[in-house]
C-alpha cells in the first residue's frame, strides 16, 4: 500500500534532496520516497508499506535512477522480510520491476544474500530480516561514499582534460541526489566543479519524454546555486557547433563488460556529437552499475515504455494529486519510446567510478577497476 503527504517543510531549506529513507512508524516499518513524479511543483512523500506499492513506485518513476533503484530494491527486500512476506518471491518481483538499470537486481541480491546467510546460520526470521535491513543500510552508505569519490575523481579528470577551469558542461537526464544515497554521479562531478569555482555553466537537456532534466536536474541545480540553462534535447547540436560545450557528463544505467554504456535515451546522439566536435564525453557511474555478466551493448535489455508518454504531456497534479494529460499527437498515433540507448565504448572518453578513472575504455581496464571493489 502507498500513502502520500507533503514532504516536511525543513526539506525546502536545504540543497541536499534525500530521495528515500527507511522509517519505523508505530504501525510498522515503511519506505518513504520523495515522489519524483510531482517535482518540481510539489515536494510530496510517498509512503510504501509493502513490495507491490514499491514496485508501482519504481515502474511509475516515483523513485528512479540506477543507484537509487539499487538502494530501493535492497530496502524493499528488507521490508518484505521485516513485515513477514515471502522474501524469495519479493526478490524475484522487485529485481524485475525495471529491466535496464543493473543496480536494481544488484541491490535486491545483496539484501537477499544477507537474509539467506542469516537463515542458514540458524537465525530466526526476525534476525534474518535485521540482516537484510543492515545490508540495505550498508548499500545506502556505500553509495553515498561512492558518490563523493566519483565527484573527486571526476573533478580531477576535468582539471586534466580542460586546464584553466570555467567549464561549460552539458548533462542529460538526472544524476544528482535524487538518484543516489549521496550527491549522485555526473551531477556530483558538476557540483564539485561548482564548489571549486570552476563551473561556468551547466547545460541541462530537458530529456524527453519524461523531462527528468527539466523537472529534476534543473530543480537540483537551482537548489545548489549552480549556474544552469535548460535546453531542448534537439538544441544540443547547435550548442556544440557554437563551441559552447567543453565536456559532456552523463550517468549510466548499465555498463557492459566491453564498456558499452546504457543510459537515458538521447545519450548516444550526444556521444556522436561530442566526437564530431572533439569534446570529451565522460560517463560517471559507480562500479555497481557495471555488469561484467553482460558482454556487450547489444545484450543489454532496453526498457520500452508506453507510447502515451510521447503522445501526451502530463499536466501538473491537482490538489487531490490527480494528474491529467494533454494530447500532443493525433489520437491513435504510434510512438517509439525506448527509455535508454547504448553508447559504444569507442565514443566514451572516460568512465569515472569510485575506484578511479578508466581512459581509454577497455574491457580489461574495466574488469580491473571493478576488481578493486572486491579486493578493497
Ligand atoms: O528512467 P530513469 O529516470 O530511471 O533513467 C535514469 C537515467 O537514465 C540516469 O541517467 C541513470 O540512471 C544514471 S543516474 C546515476
Amino acid at each position: 500500500m502507498a500513502d502520500q503527504h507533503a514532504a516536511p517543510a525543513s526539506r525546502s531549506g536545504s540543497s541536499a534532496v534525500p530521495a528515500l529513507r527507511w522509517e519505523d512508524l508505530p504501525e510498522g516499518p515503511v519506505i518513504v520516497l520523495l515522489d519524483q513524479r510531482r517535482l518540481p511543483v510539489d515536494e510530496t512523500e510517498l509512503i510504501c508499506t509493502d513490495v507491490p506499492a514499491l514496485i508501482e513506485a519504481i515502474r511509475g518513476l516515483a523513485v528512479r535512477g540506477a543507484p537509487l533503484l539499487g538502494i530501493a530494491g535492497a530496502y524493499g527486500l528488507a521490508l518484505a522480510a521485516v513485515r513477514g512476506f515471502d522474501v524469495e518471491e519479493a526478490a524475484e518481483r522487485l529485481a524485475h520491476a525495471r529491466p535496464t538499470a543493473v543496480n536494481l537486481a544488484y541491490g535486491v541480491r545483496r539484501a537477499l544474500a544477507a537474509h539467506r546467510v542469516a537463515l542458514r546460520s540458524g537465525a530466526g526470521p526476525e534476525k534474518a530480516a535485521e540482516a537484510a535491513l543492515a545490508e540495505a543500510r550498508a548499500l545506502h552508505r556505500e553509495d553515498a561514499e561512492a558518490s563523493a569519490d566519483m565527484a573527486a575523481h571526476g573533478l580531477t579528470l576535468l582539471q586534466e582534460l580542460l586546464p584553466g577551469g570555467g567549464y561549460r558542461i552539458l548533462t542529460h537526464c538526472n544524476t544528482g541526489s535524487l538518484v543516489s544515497g549521496g550527491e549522485g554521479t555526473a551531477f556530483a562531478v558538476a557540483r564539485a566543479a561548482h564548489r571549486a569555482g570552476e563551473l561556468r555553466r551547466l547545460w541541462v537537456d530537458e530529456t524527453r519524454p519524461l523531462l527528468q532534466g527539466a523537472r529534476l536536474t534543473a530543480y537540483e541545480a537551482g537548489r545548489a546555486g549552480m549556474p544552469y540553462t535548460l535546453l531542448t534535447d534537439s538544441a544540443a547540436g547547435s550548442l556544440f557547433s557554437a563551441g559552447e560545450v567543453d565536456a559532456v557528463l552523463i550517468g549510466a544505467d548499465r555498463i557492459a563488460a566491453d564498456g558499452s554504456v546504457a543510459n537515458k535515451v538521447g545519450s548516444y546522439p550526444l556521444a556522436v556529437l561530442a566526437r564530431y566536435h572533439h569534446v570529451p564525453f565522460v560517463v560517471v557511474a559507480p562500479t555497481t552499475t557495471v555488469d561484467l555478466g553482460t558482454q556487450e551493448g547489444a545484450a543489454i535489455e532496453v526498457e520500452q515504455r508506453p507510447g502515451h508518454e510521447v503522445t501526451e504531456l502530463p499536466t501538473t497534479a491537482d490538489a487531490t494529486g490527480t494528474t491529467a494529460s494533454v494530447p500532443v499527437a493525433p489520437v491513435g498515433a504510434q510512438a517509439y519510446n525506448p527509455a535508454f540507448d547504448v553508447t559504444p565504448p569507442e565514443l566514451v572518453t572516460a568512465i569515472v567510478t569510485e575506484n578511479g578513472v578508466l581512459s581509454p575504455v577497455t574491457e580489461a581496464g574495466l574488469a580491473e577497476l571493478c576488481d578493486r571493489s572486491r579486493s578493497g
